[in-house]
């Protein structure tokens, strides 16, 4: 068994169930005698003439792919379509068998260059790559090629020129079979376009690692919980997951937790005083944060981790809300007021303690970083202690930090982000 991929980007569920789950079963039944899964470098610089190092960088990248989802070396033999140079003797051979009318009737190639915008500047190594796939086929003696249907002309045109050149030189090639993916539905999964297959070399498709690498996993799986209930379809568009960095994580959760903070620094050097003095507008935000547990709990247990993260989001709109009523700057002007400024603090480094410790299944690596700059110790982070408003020590200390999220400069961004898929 045969097959392969170009490595111009690192592979996505568009591989993963068009070929890449069913190479990994064909690999552990034990029914090949060998197994060779080929990373297309030439093939892949046939449309990369230019950007070298993509191809290059991503060799490394499928082949990281290929190993996370299960082939395994011991089994499958791995390799670099360049350091086989006899793939390119071969296929200079092959080129006397195929014709260019042929070629040019190959509905891959016609799609591709018209996806490519080619025109009439069609590279010649581009235009023949059908030829070099059936060298790296027949120089193999593959039987079976597993591959998305997309592939299906190319090895159409493989077994031509097999049965061309046994007919005129004997019985030498083996014929390969296409092996389709079983599940109509994963035939040829569409990109976010909707229209062309997914692809790695148009751009259709999201790659999870650059997003989390930019904006960081808690960001992302944000916007996925809260944006793509599971009751539904959803789509993902970069600009709405940027700007809900920007409104709800940076603006409302982050500015909270800056906010707060900084002013328990400012005007009681990051330790809050013990003694309280409470006042009517404190019971509304203490009512909220009292309430909402059993409500995210409720939400949480019925699988509606949207609901649960708007419900959560209820709170610190509210304690932001709280600091505008409270206006702590002019608290902190009036030393008789002393008190009643700490007791404002305490309530908001309390308001953003329970919204935190909810948020934390949603966002494991940022919650614990809050945490630490409200001064809350392990037993205060404790599922079963955000029942009880208050449950902060009283005279917690602070703690000082970059931003937890960075402003967006969405623009620009999207720019960005469309050079790098
Ligand atoms: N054309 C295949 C692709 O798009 C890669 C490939 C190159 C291949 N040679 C092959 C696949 C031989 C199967 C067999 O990604």
């Amino acid at each position: 068994m045969l097959t392969g991929d170009r490595p111009t980007g690192r592979l996505h569920v568009g591989h993963y169930v068009g070929s890449l789950r069913r190479r990994v079963e064909l690999q552990n039944t034990g029914e090949f005698d060998d197994i060779f899964i080929m990373i297309a470098d030439a093939q892949a610089l046939t449309d990369n003439a230019d950007n070298p190092e993509k191809v290059r960088s991503n060799i490394i990248e499928v082949a990281l792919d290929y190993l996370a989802c299960g082939l395994d070396p011991e089994k499958s033999t791995l390799f670099i379509q360049s350091q086989i140079p006899q793939l390119c003797e071969l296929s200079f051979y092959y080129m006397n068998l195929v014709t260019v009318s042929r070629l040019q009737r190959n509905p891959t190639v016609k799609t591709e260059i018209k996806m490519r915008n080619f025109e009439t500047s069609i590279p010649v190594g581009f235009f023949t790559y059908p030829i070099s796939q059936a060298a790296d086929i027949t120089a193999f003696k593959a039987t079976t090629v597993p591959v998305g249907e997309d592939q299906m002309p190319m090895i159409e045109q493989t077994k031509e020129i097999v049965h061309k050149f046994n007919s005129v030189y004997g019985d030498t090639l083996i014929d390969p079979k296409i092996l389709l993916p079983e599940n109509q539905a994963c035939l040829r999964l569409p990109g976010i376009d909707g229209k062309a297959k997914m692809s790695k070399s148009l751009g259709n498709v999201v790659d999870p690692f650059v997003l989390g690498e930019r904006y960081g996993v808690d960001a992302l799986r944000y916007e996925i919980m809260r944006e793509m209930p599971f009751n539904g379809d959803s789509t993902f568009v970069a600009e709405q997951f940027l700007q809900r960095i920007n409104t709800d994580l940076a603006n409302n959760l982050g500015n909270l937790v800056s906010r707060s903070v900084s002013m328990v620094k400012k005007y009681f050097n990051g330790t809050l005083p013990a003694e309280r003095e409470t006042a009517a507008v404190d019971e509304e935000l203490a009512k909220l944060a009292a309430s909402l547990p059993a409500s995210v709990e409720q939400k949480m247990d019925s699988l509606h981790f949207s609901d649960a993260l708007a419900d959560i989001f209820e709170l610190i709109s509210r304690a932001n809300k709280y600091i505008d009523e409270t206006t702590p700057w002019a608290l902190a002007k009036d030393e008789s007021q002393k008190t009643r400024l700490a007791t404002v603090l305490y309530n908001l480094l309390e308001s953003i303690r329970i919204s935190s410790i909810m948020l934390e299944p949603f966002m494991p690596q940022t919650m614990p970083e809050i945490w630490k700059r409200i001064g809350a110790e392990a037993e205060e982070t404790s599922w079963e202690s955000i029942h009880q408003f208050g449950g902060l020590k009283a005279d917690t200390t602070v703690g000082e930090g970059a931003p937890l999220f960075p402003r967006i400069n969405i623009e620009k961004e999207l720019e960005e982000l469309a050079s790098v898929a």
